[in-house]
């Protein structure tokens, strides 16, 4: 039988906010504490801040009820019985993992425990964080009984975050005490048992109550290094095809059917085999360095994971030099742009490749129109408008009079165009796509010059039968 537990959860960002909204969906009483005032307010206010699938329908149906948000940890800590962790992670100076925040969440907890807490780690850690918090809860005087660390790694994609949380691949816990161990799971008991799955109204996705999703229990070692070893894995599969890609280009081979024929070998399986202009996000490239930086730490050769790095570097480097291939000079060039985001459906733009494309085009002199469905507000954060770049509201407005579109994000909006009208804006009818989203025959026979990832560059036939207008 499911029930009711008092959750606390700190940072609400894509993690925390996420989970805080699905624990409550499960059944359960949350906290969500953030030490930033303004996205509290917000929160409190209905305003979800990230763009989520589902997350403004979840939190409008719980927000101040069964999720209440505060800046408070202190309460939340003496009210909860269990405390995720979900503050950022990022990439410090020297590559490792900055866990500072996850440090200072630590020490305030310990300075307001006064029963038994169970603290998880539900950010990305590298192995031996959950030491490292036991060892700062006891430094701030909290006795060792009155708490465990466990590790709760989140495996949530962007732009699909609330049905990958509900409807997890699998729930790993690293618990190294029976008494934590049973705290997770009961928090999870409504998912593994099926339960969730059964209500009316619960939200859909690829479980159910007759395949509910496993939950693995490890060491807290282990599933500190499950998190970045899949993390890094991914990575390396999306490096793998890039490479995979040059060779088909330097070949005229064809990277779909390369990655079709390997995909189909259940072994490798066809995810993350899409070429592209590399992986970003928050999580890859710094989990990606995390780890390496861990391996190196502990005197382990794991270079593969420096080669996937530079595989990735140069990616965005060669879809730079495609572009110029079709333009020939770049200055002073106009180029649409389609896509700010790291990938599709999200409105997150850290490292993102189609940013440092869009850097690189404007350091070369071009001037660029941009479009993306989500993300141009934080873009403009960091990229404000100015004489060589424009933000505009749709695709056709990007490719008005330029010299050429290129396609930057995955969005699904953007494999739906409608490539006639596309032709009609663009000064010259030349399409760069760095997602693969078209086919090329069809570009070509409305008439454009297409050059994608990993596939032959497809122009339109010359009809050299027809009088030349000299
Ligand atoms: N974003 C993803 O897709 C994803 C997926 C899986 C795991 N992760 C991991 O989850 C963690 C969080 O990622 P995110 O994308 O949600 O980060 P985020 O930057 O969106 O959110 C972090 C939040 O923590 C808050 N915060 C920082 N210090 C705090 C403190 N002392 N007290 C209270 N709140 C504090 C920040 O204000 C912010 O709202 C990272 O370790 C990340 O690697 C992220």
């Amino acid at each position: 039988m499911s029930e009711n537990i008092k959750i606390a959860v700190v940072g609400s960002g894509y993690v925390g906010l996420v989970a805080a909204v699905c624990f409550a969906e499960m059944g359960h009483d949350v906290i969500c504490v953030d030490n930033d005032e303004r996205k509290v307010a917000a929160l409190q206010g209905g305003d979800s801040l990230i763009h989520e699938d589902s997350l403004p329908e979840l939190l409008e149906k719980y927000r101040n009820t069964k999720v209440r948000f505060m800046t408070d940890l202190a309460e939340a800590t003496r009210e909860c019985e269990a405390i995720f962790i979900a503050v950022g992670t990022p990439q410090s100076e020297a590559g490792d993992a900055d866990l500072s925040y996850v440090e200072a969440v630590a020490c305030e907890i310990a300075r307001s425990i006064t029963s038994y807490k169970v603290i998880v780690e539900k950010s990305t850690v590298p192995v031996y964080t959950n030491e490292w918090v036991t060892r700062s809860m006891e430094r701030n005087g909290v006795a060792r009984q009155l708490f465990d660390v466990v590790s709760n790694p989140e495996f949530l994609r962007e732009g699909t975050a609330v049905s990958d949380f509900l409807h997890p691949d699998r729930i790993v816990v690293g618990a190294d005490s029976e008494r934590a161990a049973a705290v997770l799971r009961r928090i999870y008991l409504p998912l593994t048992s099926g339960d969730y799955y059964e209500r009316s109204g619960s939200i859909a996705g690829s479980c159910n109550v007759a395949d509910p999703p496993p939950l693995l229990l490890t060491s807290t070692k282990s599933a500190e290094i499950i998190k970045h070893a899949s993390n890094a894995f991914l990575a390396l599969k999306i490096s793998f095809i890039n490479a995979v890609s040059n060779l088909c280009e330097a070949t005229d081979a064809n990277v779909e059917q390369v990655a079709r024929g390997m995909g189909l070998d259940s072994r490798i399986g066809p995810k993350f085999l899409r070429p592209g202009i590399g992986y970003g996000g928050s999580c890859f490239p710094k989990d990606v360095a995390a780890f390496r930086s861990v391996a190196e730490q502990l005197g382990i050769d794991f270079n593969l994971l420096t080669e996937v790095e530079k595989i990735n570097g140069q990616q965005k480097k060669r879809f730079l030099n495609k572009v110029r291939s079709a333009l020939w000079t770049l200055r002073g060039k106009r180029i649409g742009v389609l896509g700010l985001a790291f990938k599709g459906e999200t409105d997150d733009i850290r490292e993102s490749p189609a940013i440092d494309v869009v850097e690189m085009l404007l350091a070369e002199g071009c001037s660029i129109a941009a479009y993306d469905p989500a993300a141009i507000a934080r873009t403009q954060e960091v990229l404000p408008a100015a004489s060589n770049l424009r933000y505009v509201t749709d695709a056709y407005a990007a490719a008005e009079d330029a010299d050429a579109l290129l396609i930057l994000t995955d969005w699904a909006e953007f494999s739906n165009l409608d490539i006639d009208r596309l032709n009609q804006a663009l000064r010259y009818p030349i399409v760069i796509d760095g997602r693969n989203l078209y086919d090329p025959d069809t570009m070509v026979k409305h008439g454009f010059t297409y050059l994608s990832i990993g596939r032959p560059a497809a122009y339109p036939v010359r009809d050299l039968t027809a009088p030349s207008a000299s």
